[in-house]
């Protein structure tokens, strides 16, 4: 190619987006230290063997585009939650119905509400609608604030984020939490209530947010997602619960076409029966993340309550530091901002092996200050 290069000019809410950090975890030290990925909230477990067969069984079908509307999976989902098929919709991910919400619902110049601090992709989802972002602060608990997210609601708000247990805190809204959402958030917004780490939340004794939700006359839409207690983020696939079939449709109709393929749909379907793979997780996680808090609060951290398959917890010295120390032993955690303090880590609960990995990596750098 000859002569300059032309400059590429994106819309303006495009050019204001923060660049992406890298997501992977490249092993850092060579083969001889084990990766310990510890910073996305996946689950440290392979998924069952029944669900890598079916997916391999579906990877010999790949010429076909997969089923678009995901049918056998959303009747599995529809017997199982007592829901009617026609109020779920599938996505690659629970990202594609996050971001399915903010195009539904937000023009240039609405406003969009989210916990603070939240799942970063609430903030980047507005932006790119050109619309405002409103962060309410989580309590001090890290549980969403209901009350002060219902007194953010103003005439333009048009959508609510809500996730418990939220991340990257853990916390967990509680029963009586979720009856105030209902009966106080405005009816003109769509409430989306992110429920990534429901399965973990239901295990530590949360409330069910379904019931809960079905009250509300107004539209709500509750994700899911496979890529958690299922194991299958790699796979990209979640599913949302509409309040109505006219709300689901909205999904539908912008849904990208074909954006969850035929062996995510394999995988979840199966990965859908096999309890007792997920309840081993569920008590695995329940138990390492108790073991991981003691040991926190041990080297003088202030851990929050999680009910999430990470924990979160306020660091004693410089967050970003601590962070690096774990990197050199190829450990990865994530680092945060919390208010008046060195920041916080957020820590994925992963192997027992991996989790000894993280209290001897704190430990030592916590010696070594
Ligand atoms: C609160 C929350 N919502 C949604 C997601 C998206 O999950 P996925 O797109 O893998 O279903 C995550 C992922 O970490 C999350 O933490």
């Amino acid at each position: 190619m000859t002569g300059p290069i032309v400059e590429f000019f994106p819309a303006p809410r495009i050019r204001r987006l923060l660049p992406v950090p890298p997501a992977s975890t490249p092993p850092e030290l060579g083969a001889d230290w084990p990766v310990r990925s510890l910073h996305l909230n996946e689950s440290p477990f392979a998924p069952a063997p029944e669900v890598v067969a079916a997916m391999q069984q579906a990877a010999a079908g790949l010429n076909r585009y997969p089923d678009h509307d995901g049918l056998q999976l959303v009747a599995a989902l529809a017997a199982r939650l007592g829901v009617a098929s026609d109020r779920i919709v599938i996505g690659a991910g629970t990202n594609e119905l996050l971001f399915a919400s903010g195009e539904i619902t937000l023009d240039p110049g609405d406003e969009a509400i989210a916990p603070d601090p939240g799942f970063v992709t609430y903030a980047k989802i507005v932006a790119m609608r050109d619309a405002t972002f409103v962060g309410v602060p989580v309590r001090a608990d890290g549980i969403v604030d209901v009350a002060a997210t219902v007194a953010a609601v103003t005439p333009r708000t048009r959508l609510v984020y809500v996730a418990t247990p939220n991340n990257p805190t853990g916390g967990m809204l509680e029963q009586a939490h979720v009856e105030k959402l209902v009966a106080e958030l405005p009816d003109h917004v769509l409430l989306h209530y992110d429920e990534a780490y429901y399965e973990f939340g239901r295990h530590a004794g949360g409330p069910d947010g379904l019931a809960l939700l079905e009250r509300r006359k107004a539209p709500w839409i509750a994700t899911r997602s496979f890529s958690k207690a299922y194991g299958l983020a790699g796979a990209r696939i979640g599913y949302g619960i509409a309040s109505t079939a006219a709300v689901a449709e909205a999904y539908r109709k912008i849904r990208i076409n074909f954006s969850v393929n035929a062996v995510a749909l394999a995988g979840a379907l199966v990965a859908l029966d096999q309890t007792a793979h997920t309840e081993a997780l569920l008590e695995h996680t329940a138990q390492e993340r108790d073991r991981l808090d003691a040991a926190l609060t041990r080297l003088g951290f202030r851990t929050f309550p999680s009910a999430a398959n990470f924990i979160t917890a306020v660091a004693p010295s410089p967050a970003r530091e601590l962070t690096s120390a774990l990197r050199e032993l190829n450990v990865f955690v994530l680092p945060m901002p919390w208010r008046d303090s060195p920041g916080a880590l957020r820590i994925t609960i992963g192997t027992r092996e991996d989790n000894d990995a993280v209290i001897a990596g704190l430990s030592r750098a916590m010696a070594a200050r």
